[in-house]
């Protein structure tokens, strides 16, 4: 029998870290080895590490994203398979879809802004954002990201649209996205922010609104819950008017893990530092647009939680440039962007973006020591950026030369430190914060303008 994957859905989930002991619970019962990975979840649990990454165990990846944090964002998985889940898909609201377009600048030529930099610009206020509810779209939108249903009650960061300084910006249309993407593919890759850029679009796209008519075609993917497992490792959905379709997979590292020894339950796992995902490899000539990101795993108590070891050339990594955190992840994302750069010519239609990193914004401690983000006025530091380079120099670098785009958001994010989840949950949750993921609608909605800018 296959002692795959448990996963914990519990983590996962909406209530954030209070449901982990239950979920250790669910665990029992949920499969036949659950047994096994909750006991590793407990041991996890009582060594941890300072990153936090304890509370979340998993053995292919850790569930949470980036930073501790995550995990009580997203949950945690505890074996390979399942990743993250999500809960709830029923109910609706929306929220009116249609604008106008009278937000277009076009002071600049066409060819200009095709090289222009998105990164530089400004936020202004726009009455006109968000672009759809956050007290809807329930069909993708994950509860736990959702503020409108936390105990917060200002949302002004909501009122904001960035501005770049050279670059035409189309107001986003969700039909006109569609048409664009008719009989095209969509595919995010990349760890818990990823998935909230992913959860952003379908929102973004439907303006919030139900759309019973769009199919989850997950098993096209390979995409489909495993056996006793929770949640899958991605989602894929196809809207069929136009035949497009829009997923997310979960690679928190951007490498191709693979078990050690495939027949034992504690298994740790090969970090192919210079191997792209495997599901990439398969699937890259059926995609159009492909959006990576990662960043907040790379660090020891991340790739400890994962049981991750760091392989380069087919062996453990002995190359001295990969043996800091930092060094192998700058490995892996040229590894990866050179990969691309090579396929890209075989795949005329195909666009990929590196997005950059996603800043933290914890003040005064970590995750797990207090750290907080309280402020809640927006722009307090300012409202532009100016440079011309990225804040996110690894990314930059790793691009630089190639046909991969950056998608440069690490600046213009900085300055949003109020639009993060901070200490509002579902449930009331003492002294838990999150500065790492943001409320939707939100920040990730803003990238998403940026690449349909770029479509
Ligand atoms: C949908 O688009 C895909 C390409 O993404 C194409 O292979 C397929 O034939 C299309 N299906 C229909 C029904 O047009
Ligand atoms: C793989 O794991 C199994 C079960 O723990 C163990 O019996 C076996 O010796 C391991 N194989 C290797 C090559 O370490
Ligand atoms: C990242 O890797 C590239 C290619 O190996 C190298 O040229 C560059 O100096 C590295 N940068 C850092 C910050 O390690």
């Amino acid at each position: 029998m296959r002692c795959s994957l448990i996963e914990l859905p519990i983590f996962e989930t909406k209530h954030g870290a209070q449901d982990y002991q239950y979920g250790i619970v669910t665990i029992l019962i949920v499969h036949s080895c659950a047994f096994a990975a909750a006991i590793v979840l407990l041991v996890d649990l009582l060594v941890d590490d300072q990153s936090g990454s304890s509370m979340l165990l998993n053995p292919k990846e850790e569930p949470m994203e980036e930073d501790s944090i995550s995990h009580l964002a997203e949950g945690k998985d505890v074996h390979e398979t399942v990743k993250h889940s999500d809960s709830a898909m029923d109910r609706m609201n929306m929220l009116s879809t249609e604008r106008e377009d009278e937000n277009r600048v076009s002071t600049v030529s066409s060819s200009e802004w095709q090289a222009c930099n998105y990164a530089k610009g400004r936020w202004v206020a726009d009455s006109r954002r968000p672009l759809y509810s956050g007290s809807g779209c329930k069909q993708w939108l994950s509860d736990m990201w959702a503020c409108r249903l936390t105990q917060r009650t200002d949302f002004s960061y909501e009122g904001y649209r960035w501005q770049p300084t050279n670059c035409e910006m189309p107001e986003f249309q969700g039909a006109e996205f569609l048409r664009k993407m008719q009989d095209k593919t969509f595919a995010f890759i990349g760890d818990s922010l990823g998935r909230q850029q992913f959860q952003s679009l379908m929102c973004m796209v439907s303006g919030g609104e139900e759309m019973l008519e769009v199919e989850d075609v997950g098993e096209k993917y390979g995409l489909a819950i495993p056996e006793g497992a929770t949640r899958p490792d991605g989602w894929a959905y196809r809207f069929p008017d136009t035949n497009t379709t829009i997923l997310f997979y979960w690679s928190a590292s951007l490498c191709d893990t693979e078990p050690i020894n495939i027949t034992d339950p504690a298994t740790e796992f090969a970090m192919h530092l210079d191997r792209p995902p495997a599901f990439l490899r398969r699937f890259l000539p059926q995609f159009d647009v492909v959006v990576l990101n990662t960043g907040h795993h790379w660090n020891r108590g991340k790739l400890r939680a994962n049981r991750w070891v760091m392989y380069a050339n087919g062996k453990p990594v002995s190359d001295r440039r990969l043996i800091t955190v930092g060094g192998a992840k700058n490995y892996t994302l040229y590894s990866i962007v050179r990969w691309l750069d090579s396929q890209i010519p075989l795949y005329p239609q195909l666009k990929v973006f590196l997005r950059t990193i996603s800043p933290r914004h914890f003040a005064n401690g970590e995750w797990n020591t207090g750290g907080s983000c309280d402020n809640i006025s927006p722009l307090s530091k300012g409202s532009g950026v100016f440079k011309d380079e990225s804040t996110d120099p690894v990314a930059e670098g790793a691009v630089r030369g190639t046909k991969v785009k950056i998608l440069d958001i690490t600046a213009l994010s900085e300055l949003r430190d109020e639009a993060h989840m901070s200490r509002y949950s579902i449930k009331a949750s003492d002294g838990i914060n999150d500065c790492l993921h943001w409320c939707l609608p939100g920040i990730p909605d803003t990238w998403n303008e940026l690449i349909y800018a770029q479509l």
